[in-house]
């Protein structure tokens, strides 16, 4: 009789464990780009000047979150040197993961949720106040991390501050810029405008406010990716917005209310997410493929040049597709925001090339396991005749 149950622990190791992993690009506040969950490591590729060759730095380190959720997206707190991840294990959704880029250590926040959605969101990191805004099913709510460069003993809560305008349907493309939330494609605004919730007064401004292109034409009303470009000092000033279609990058300025069409990333696609860091814009595609915009506040002559190009030192290391292993595919990438996704980065989003590598990779995984599960079958229906 005990053939039984070593024939079910053998079924039981043959099936196969699905894991899907979705890494997250930020940067730290001297502006090395820092991707998570990147083939199952964590990388530091160094600064803009390092990019193109070399290889990225093994940043790997204990504590860390097993960055095997999707929608993982991370945020740079500049004042403090630190990134916040978010979805960053699939067990603990509503985690906050800490990351002390100075001490290269890792926390984990506990976070009271309420009825915040941790699995369908976008949010903002405020630059000044260090406070998380995030919209979710028409919600907004706050989690302020007050000066965390490291997990405090008392959980966090997320907070409702009120419906947003905008419909519970509204799938939140957003950026910071000067304190001010900017919110794209919103129902019934024009393209080329966006929606404005000031932080401070904890405000929605009643009317959109108009960002046009200099031949006076407009970013399209459509879903995409947003990120907010960083200062030396300062708050945001000016942010992308990529649509899903990968068709151009625009980079919108609230000082001057005017946008600039920049080229669109060289891979289209939707579930990518983005960062920015001060004078580059760069992109993790759902392959795990990163690619970069050099980028120059107030010059649209360099910036007409520019043209986006591999982050060679993180492919070397890196490669995009391999592991089938996936930890390079992102199920989903954040901010993702996929759609809804934070994006800040955002916040979660979906990629989708990942999502559909993993889902490949998945189904190969489960014809090899059912390959298995056949063998034994017939093994056990063997053993069965002698019992
Ligand atoms: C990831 O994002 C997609 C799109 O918003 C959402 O449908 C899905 O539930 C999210 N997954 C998790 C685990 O949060
Ligand atoms: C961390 O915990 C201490 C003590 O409970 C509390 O005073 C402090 O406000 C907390 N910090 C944050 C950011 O919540
Ligand atoms: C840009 O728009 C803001 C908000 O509507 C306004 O306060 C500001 O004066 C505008 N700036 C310029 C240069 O038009």
């Amino acid at each position: 009789m005990f053939r039984v149950p070593t024939i079910v622990s053998l079924l039981l190791l043959a099936l196969p464990t699905t894991v899907f992993s979705s890494p997250c690009v930020t940067f730290d506040a001297t502006f090395n780009l820092l991707v998570f969950g990147l083939n199952g490591k964590d990388w530091n590729a160094g600064t803009q000047d390092t990019w193109s060759s070399g290889s990225a730095a093994d940043i790997t380190t204990s504590g860390r979150p097993p960055f095997d959720g999707e929608n993982t997206t991370c945020y740079l707190a500049q004042f403090f040197n630190t990134v916040y991840v978010m979805n960053g294990d699939a067990a603990n959704p509503s985690s906050v993961h800490i990351y002390d880029a100075g001490t290269k250590s890792w926390s984990t926040q506990s976070v009271t949720t309420g009825s915040f959605d941790p699995s369908s969101f976008n949010t903002i990191l405020d630059h000044d106040t260090n406070v998380f805004y995030a919209l979710s099913h028409g919600e907004l709510f706050f989690l302020d991390m007050g000066g965390l460069k490291a997990a405090n003993s008392s959980a966090l809560s997320w907070t409702d501050v009120s419906k947003s305008p905008y419909g519970d349907s509204y799938q939140p493309v957003m950026a910071l810029a000067q304190n001010h939330i900017h919110f794209l494609n919103v129902p019934d605004t024009p393209a080329g405008d966006a929606q404005i919730f000031v932080i401070h007064f904890s405000f929605f401004q009643p009317e959109p406010q108009a960002y046009p292109l200099p031949d006076g034409s407009a970013f399209p009303a459509t879903h995409g990716q947003a990120t907010s470009f960083f200062q030396e000092n300062g708050v945001q000033q000016e942010f992308a917005f990529i649509p899903d279609d990968g068709s151009a990058t625009y980079v919108i300025n609230v000082e001057t209310n005017t946008t600039q069409s920049l080229p669109g990333p060289s891979t289209k696609d939707p579930k990518a997410q983005y960062a920015a860091g001060i004078t580059s814009l760069v992109q993790i595609d759902s392959t795990g493929a990163l690619s970069f915009l050099p980028y120059k506040q107030d010059d649209a002559s360099t910036n007409a040049k520019a043209a986006w190009a591999k982050v060679a030192n993180v492919a070397a290391v890196a490669p995009p597709g391999a592991a089938s292993s996936k930890s390079g595919s992102a199920g989903t990438s954040a901010s993702r925001t996929g759609s809804t996704s934070p994006s800040g980065t955002g916040s979660p989003s979906s990629k989708s090339t990942s999502g559909d590598q993993s889902t490949n990779d998945a189904m190969s995984l489960s014809g090899r396991g059912m390959n298995t599960l056949m063998v034994l079958a017939g093994v056990f229906s063997i053993f069965a005749c002698f019992l």
